[in-house]
């Protein structure tokens, strides 16, 4: 008998797939990105990252690790040196001890969200994510077979309400995690202290995890009088030791998108656990990066602080500008680094940032990649220079009149 030895066709090689994996659709991010490859002219504020490369502090350090031979195989959780910087770093924000053995190095903060989900999920049980959403946070669930329970938040008189009855109501026998996000992207709202406890005592209550996602923690802009320089935390909430995962990441304060190094904050019983995953992950995080992270926690301040000051004035010179026409609505960002707003009649948010993109030049990410009660949404990211969104509000508004 003759063997069959012609190569799969493309549909056979898909359909054998894992049908979780192999369903999910790519990010509509990534999908006008890829759009506005080639097209002159487009002020890229779709993602989430500013203009600047990393300062050469932290670099120089990552450099001098790299040629003083620092490249061999790691620690699964991370240099203990960092480790330590790390939970000083944490101490120093928050005014309250943190122990070096409750941090884990990762791969930035999308794998720490991903070693959560391996950790604690199993296909079939779901997590509740209120919505819209980062998008990074119900694919990868997808496609470990649990099921994101999404629960939409309300936009009304230019205000995002979370109905915390509904987001509890939601949760089923199946339910393991409610995973939060605050300050949040891609809406810039930010949780209440009340609203915290309330998620706390109600996660404690039925033996439910909490995956908190605080990564812009440093990203907070509170109404001038108020002197407040963080958001409230789940940190300050909750013991380091009970059933809650952080995900953090070196990405946002410190310019370091492209790094791919963040942290988990995590009970110390989890460590083992955490070692295997990460060994059977990517066996480790770089060392000479994660030296370039000592500098930014040890020098990094003044950095993070300029950081801050500039995406709170893009988001006034943004929301300022927009605020005057009277087709667009949003509510100003309390934190991260985003606007989150709709122009009035929007339907397809896809289409209208593709016609953003040939006809007014701006590059906007489309409110429906991130989760129901997105669609109609449009994203800006203004952690950017102030000509850049200058200019990209002044297109805005002049593509408004002509349309
Ligand atoms: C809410 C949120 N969490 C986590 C991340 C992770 O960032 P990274 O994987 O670049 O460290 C992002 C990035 O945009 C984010 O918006």
């Amino acid at each position: 008998m003759m063997l069959d030895t012609s190569p799969s066709r493309p549909a056979e090689i898909l359909g054998a797939l894992r049908p979780s994996v192999a369903a999910e659709s790519a990010s509509g991010i990534v999908d006008v990105f890829n759009y506005a490859q080639g097209k002159p002219d487009v002020i890229p504020l779709w993602v989430g990252q500013g203009h600047l490369p990393t300062p050469d502090f932290i670099s120089d350090a990552a450099i001098a690790s790299l040629k003083a031979g620092e490249t061999f195989y790691t620690w699964q959780r991370g240099i203990p040196e960092l480790r330590r910087a790390l939970a000083d770093y944490h101490s120093r924000l928050y005014g309250i001890g943190f122990n070096p053995e409750n941090f884990y190095v990762c791969q930035a903060g999308m794998q720490s969200v991903q070693l959560a989900i391996q950790a604690l999920l199993e296909p079939g049980d779901e997590v509740v994510v209120p919505s819209p959403a980062w998008p990074n946070y119900a694919a990868p669930l997808r496609m470990a077979g649990v099921r994101p329970l999404e629960v939409t938040l309300d936009f009304n008189h230019n205000h995002w309400r979370l109905d915390l009855d509904r987001l509890f109501d939601s949760v089923t026998a199946k339910t393991k995690v409610l995973l939060m996000n605050t300050p949040g992207n891609p809406l810039g709202r930010v949780m209440t202290r009340a609203e915290i406890i309330a998620v706390r005592d109600f996660a404690r209550k039925r033996g439910l995890w909490i995956i908190a996602d605080e990564v812009y923690a440093r990203f907070y802009f509170p109404e001038p009088g108020r002197n407040d320089a963080l958001p409230p935390s789940f940190l300050e909430h909750c013991d380091r030791d009970e059933r809650i995962i952080f995900c953090n990441t070196f990405s946002k304060n410190w310019a370091m998108t492209g790094w791919r190094v963040g942290w988990m904050i995590a009970p110390k019983i989890m460590g083992r656990v955490v070692e295997n995953l990460v060994q059977y992950n990517t066996s480790g995080t770089t060392t000479f990066l994660q030296k370039g992270c000592l500098a930014a926690l040890e020098q990094g301040e003044a950095f993070v602080a300029a950081q801050v000051a500039q995406a709170r004035t893009g988001r006034d010179i943004i929301c300022d500008a927009l605020d005057s026409s009277a087709e667009i609505e949003f509510a100003r960002p309390e934190g991260a680094f985003y606007l989150f707003f709709r122009i009035a009649g929007t339907q397809d948010s896809t289409a209208l940032s593709r016609r953003l993109i040939d006809e007014a030049g701006v590059g906007l990410a489309p409110g429906s990649a991130f989760g129901p009660g997105g669609e109609g949404f449009l994203r800006l990211c203004f952690a950017r220079k102030r000509e850049h969104l200058e200019v990209a509000a002044e297109r805005l508004l002049s593509w408004l009149k002509r349309r």
